[in-house]
């Protein structure tokens, strides 16, 4: 079939992404092609948005998840006609030559299948949601094709009533997340005919836990003048590390139960900006072939960290313009009214703790060396980098500045 044989030199050349699992081994091709036909597109997307925004907020602590985002966003492309559509997708890292729109929104919605599938034995929750004014009638093959696609909601609500509507919203979120997303718009913002929600929350457990017992204050550098008090979380135990040596910075691969991966990454001080500049598919597939167990006494804060963000400017940067401007072509969502795309809110939370599986299954990793452990102390500004590794999507890309 032509279309395998596509997708499996699309596969082909993505492969080197990172390594390959050992599970992996036995799945075939088309399956592999299937999984991770949109991780190319969608983890230069993920760098690229996680760039921009540092950029627009230096010094800050940034929290995102980045296939949600390239998820709702082609999700709210098939509301889009012409141009905007052409440069919507265009901007999400796809090349319509190669990908055709109709594999792009299939693999979406295979892809969150597996996501949620995947996400059974930890907790996440993921979800879009499209509000719209009752004033507007949405065309049918629209609200239908977001269910199909993307599990999406089209709900109506009185947006005449900012301070209903909003409170509307938000109870809605809270409820999909159970809880844990609070107040994603407040009354001072500006009311609107369309929004988009997209939510995510993660809760991970370690393969190998920390021991709550052992997690003890500590100072974090947040600057050269400021240092704050954080709950620093210890484990001693074989850990995958690597002192980069081609930047300037020390990575730590920590997994999940399940497929969720974790690269925790201390760039030396002063040069956390050469370290991002430098994120891409290369240099984790390089750090992942470069990682080495070793024993580790490894310090983590025990941090929640959360990011809520208005898209809007960064996406423009990125070249997705047209939704948000007057030229915005929403024919496919509605042909009564000129609309446009006011926000794009994006809210994630993440929540660091000790907890993991029992202490049998870590009986097996811990080396006999006659070496003393390595000690890395994440107790000055980091990354972190949240893979699900089945389908190498970016679950989460943050950057902790200050913890507290
Ligand atoms: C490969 O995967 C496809 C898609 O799931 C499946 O239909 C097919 O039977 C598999 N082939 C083999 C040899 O396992
Ligand atoms: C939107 O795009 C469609 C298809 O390209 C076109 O027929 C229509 O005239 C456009 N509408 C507007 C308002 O530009
Ligand atoms: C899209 O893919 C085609 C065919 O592989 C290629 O020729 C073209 O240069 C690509 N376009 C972009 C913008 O990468
Ligand atoms: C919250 O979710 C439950 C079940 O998921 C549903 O029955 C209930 O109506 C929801 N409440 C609101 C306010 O959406
Ligand atoms: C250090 O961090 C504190 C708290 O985030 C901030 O107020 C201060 O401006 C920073 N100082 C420098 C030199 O960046
Ligand atoms: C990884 O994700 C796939 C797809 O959702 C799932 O079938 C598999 O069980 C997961 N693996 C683990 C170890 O949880
Ligand atoms: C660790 O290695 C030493 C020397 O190779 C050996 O004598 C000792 O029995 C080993 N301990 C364990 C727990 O395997």
């Amino acid at each position: 079939m032509p279309l395998t044989l596509y997708a499996c030199l699309l596969w082909l050349s993505t492969s080197g992404l990172w390594t390959i699992q050992a599970e992996d081994t036995h799945a075939n091709v088309s399956m592999r092609s299937q999984h991770r036909g949109l991780a190319p597109a969608n983890v230069d997307f993920a760098f690229s948005l996680y760039k921009h925004l540092m950029a627009s907020a230096p010094g800050e602590n940034i929290f995102i998840s980045p296939v949600s985002i390239s998820m709702a966003l082609s999700m709210v492309s098939l509301g889009t006609c012409g141009h905007t559509r052409t440069q919507l997708l265009q901007g999400l890292g796809f090349n319509l030559t190669e990908t055709s729109e109709a594999e792009i929104h299939q693999s979406f919605r295979h892809l969150h299948h597996l996501l949620r599938e995947s996400a059974t034995s930890l907790e996440m929750t993921m979800g879009n949601a499209l509000f719209h004014d009752r004033s507007l009638e949405l065309l049918e093959t629209f609200s239908a094709d977001i269910k199909r696609y993307y599990d999406s909601e089209a709900l109506t609500t009185d947006f005449q009533d900012w301070a209903g509507a909003s409170r509307q919203i938000n109870e809605y979120v809270k409820n999909k997340t159970q809880g844990k997303i609070v107040n994603l718009f407040s009354e001072l913002d500006s009311p609107a005919i369309l929004i988009l929600i997209n939510y995510i929350f993660y809760k991970g457990t370690w393969a190998q836990p920390f021991d709550p017992e052992s997690t003890w204050e500590e100072n974090f550098y947040v600057n050269e003048t400021t240092v704050v008090k954080v709950p620093m979380m210890f484990q001693s135990s074989a850990i995958n590390y690597l002192r980069d040596s081609e930047l300037p910075c020390q990575v730590v691969q920590l997994d999940y139960v399940g497929n969720g991966t974790v690269f925790f990454i201390l760039p030396e001080e002063g040069k956390m900006d050469m370290v991002i500049t430098a994120l891409s598919r290369d240099t984790i597939q390089r750090w992942s072939t470069s990682l080495t167990t070793g024993q580790v006494d490894l310090y983590v804060p025990k941090v929640s960290i959360s990011g809520a963000y208005d898209l809007q400017s960064v996406l423009a940067d990125m070249g997705i313009a047209d939704v948000f401007s007057n030229q915005a072509n929403f024919s496919g969502i509605t042909q009564e009214a000129q609309l446009k795309l006011s926000k794009v809110v994006h809210k994630a939370v993440l929540q660091l703790d000790e907890k993991g599986v029992q202490a049998a299954a870590s009986t097996g990793l811990t080396l006999n060396l006659t070496s003393e452990p390595l000690t890395i102390r994440f107790n000055k500004p980091f990354l972190i980098l949240i893979f699900d590794h089945f389908t190498w999507s970016s679950l989460f890309l943050g950057k902790v500045v200050n913890p507290t």
